[in-house]
């Protein structure tokens, strides 16, 4: 009888146990994790997300909910798919989410530690953040760099006027990319890194885009980070190599600053630029910059703002070139507005009188944005965030792509209709949460500016001064608008286009 009763206590217990720790979970609302696909064992949902993360998180959260629960390996991802919720994560609550994952292969060269896009929001992340501020996108540092882009813009357009008259097609995206990259080499250090179709930008382009395909490669270790210390498919070996030939290259324009400043006997602003500015900072006295945080820096600002910038310039393009009636109407615009003002060529001060053009920048951000998932957030602590329990460490992918797309927020949301943004105030500035291409909160991309400032001029120059056709005598409607995903979303196919005198 006794070991009977002793039993029926035990027994009674663990149920007591199962019931409290079931309804605990289940019913408090402090521990309800966000729905989402059941994981299988070990590798969790990886094989779902496929070579397309962005479409298959978008297809999985019409099934389970704008925020979803998934776990990539050992990693608990949270997936962000509604303006409400991006409000709720990116504005309300977001001290709490606006530290980083890293993935494994931005750790080489110590690039996490040095770097503003990947360090956590740390008084160190805020003085960078309030250099890049001040010393580079500021109003009054663009007005004062414009006549950079304007030249740059120029030779892109001669560029452009050679297979105009060869009759050839030019790749866009590939000029696009050596414009902003002359253009923001110049902006920093005073300097072109190349020619169209000269080997040396194509050592360029081929660094960056190194970096941005292993940054967004699929990596096992970012899903096992015990696997680290072996980086089995090489991922940080190769990333590390890219890193060094950049920072070499960085440290020995230092080097060289530094000869001509002593050569000059000047102390400063040799060539007043950026480069000049950030050695200015570095060299007072108990900086907080030190020369590792300024090569980083360069790194992070080319790896960040070339790519985005000129695959922004080909998705527009080709948009408008499947929508012919659309590029008549903003090259129409462009030209008036340079009549009135009875100018040749497009300046920034003209980008307040295009709406049209305007919206045709928000209508591309929003059906392609080039970085669909934004660049990963992390939770630091317990967050609670629209009745659900965000575990601590916790990876945070907001998918942009998704909310440019839904058509709960937009009407015939797979169109290309500029239109919709004439009657409606909202812009990709942060405070609209249905167009965040930049982000918005605290880690918003703090080269907005640029950005802004280049995908126009370049835009409105390559359509006032040409026409266009499709290679290959392609129609419009047939081409191919596929996407290739990696941290920066890239035409599949290249867009070929041939330039016609007008
Ligand atoms: C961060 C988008 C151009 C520098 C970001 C983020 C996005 C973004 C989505 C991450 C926001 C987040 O984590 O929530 C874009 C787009 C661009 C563009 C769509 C062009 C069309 C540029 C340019 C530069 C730049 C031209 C500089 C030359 C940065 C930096 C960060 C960043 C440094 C990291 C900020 C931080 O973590 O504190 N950008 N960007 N970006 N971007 Fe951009």
């Amino acid at each position: 009888t006794l070991a009977f009763l002793l039993i029926s206590l035990v027994l009674s217990t663990l149920i007591f146990i199962f019931i409290i720790t079931i309804s605990s979970t289940k019913s408090s609302p402090n521990n309800k994790h966000p729905p989402g696909p059941s994981p299988f064992p070990i590798i969790g949902n990886i094989l779902e997300l496929g070579t397309q993360p962005h479409q298959a998180l978008t297809s999985l959260s019409k099934t389970h909910g704008p925020i979803m629960n998934l776990k990539l390996g050992h990693i608990t991802t949270i997936v962000i798919s509604s303006p409400q919720a991006a409000r709720e994560v990116l504005q309300k609550n977001d001290h709490s989410f606006s530290y980083r994952t890293v993935p494994d292969s931005l750790r080489a060269h110590d690039h996490h530690i040095l770097s503003m896009v990947w360090m956590p929001p740390s008084a160190q992340w805020r003085v960078l953040k309030r250099v890049c501020a001040t010393k580079v996108f500021s109003s009054h540092q663009l007005d004062s760099t414009q006549t950079i882009r304007q030249k740059k813009v120029q030779e892109l357009l001669s560029h452009v006027g050679e297979y105009c008259l060869k009759g050839e097609a030019l790749d866009i995206g590939e000029a696009a990319f050596t414009t902003v990259l002359n253009s923001i080499s110049n902006t920093f250090f005073s300097m072109d890194l190349g020619h169209f179709a000269s080997d040396k930008a194509q050592e360029f382009k081929d660094l960056i885009w190194g970096i941005m395909e292993e940054a967004g490669r699929p990596n096992v270790v970012d899903f096992f980070p015990i696997l680290r210390v072996f980086d089995p498919q090489g991922v940080r070996r190769r990333m590390n190599g890219y890193f060094g030939n950049l920072i070499k290259f960085f440290d020995g324009l230092i080097d060289e600053r530094l000869r001509l400043r002593e050569a000059s006997k000047m102390e400063a602003n040799v060539c007043n630029d950026v480069l000049d500015s950030l050695m200015d900072i570095m060299m007072e006295e108990n900086s907080q910059i030190s020369r590792p945080h300024v090569l980083h820096l360069f790194l992070d600002l080319f790896v960040a703002g070339i790519d985005t910038t000129s695959s922004t310039v080909e998705w527009a393009m080709a948009e408008l070139l499947r929508n012919p009636e659309k590029l008549e109407k903003a090259r129409n615009e462009v030209r008036q507005v340079l009549m009135k003002c009875d100018h040749q060529q497009f300046e920034e001060s003209h980008i307040s009188k295009l709406p049209f053009l305007r919206a045709v920048v928000k209508e591309t951000m929003r059906l392609h944005p080039p970085i669909p998932l934004l660049v990963p957030h992390k939770t630091e602590e317990d967050v609670h965030l629209c009745g659900f329990n965000i575990p601590k460490n916790a990876q945070i992918l907001v998918n942009v792509w998704a909310m440019g797309r839904d058509p709960s927020v937009w009407d015939n949301p797979n169109q290309f209709i500029p239109e919709r943004f004439l009657e409606s105030e909202i812009d990709f500035k942060g405070h609209d949460f249905e167009l965040i291409p930049f982000g918005a909160g605290r880690r918003i991309c703090p080269g907005l500016p640029l950005a802004n400032r280049t995908v126009h001029i370049m835009l409105a120059s390559l359509l006032n001064c040409y026409d266009w056709k499709l290679d290959k005598g392609l129609k419009a409607e047939e081409m191919d608008m596929s996407e290739k995903y990696g941290i920066t979303l890239h035409k599949a196919i290249p867009l070929q286009a041939i330039p016609i005198k007008v």
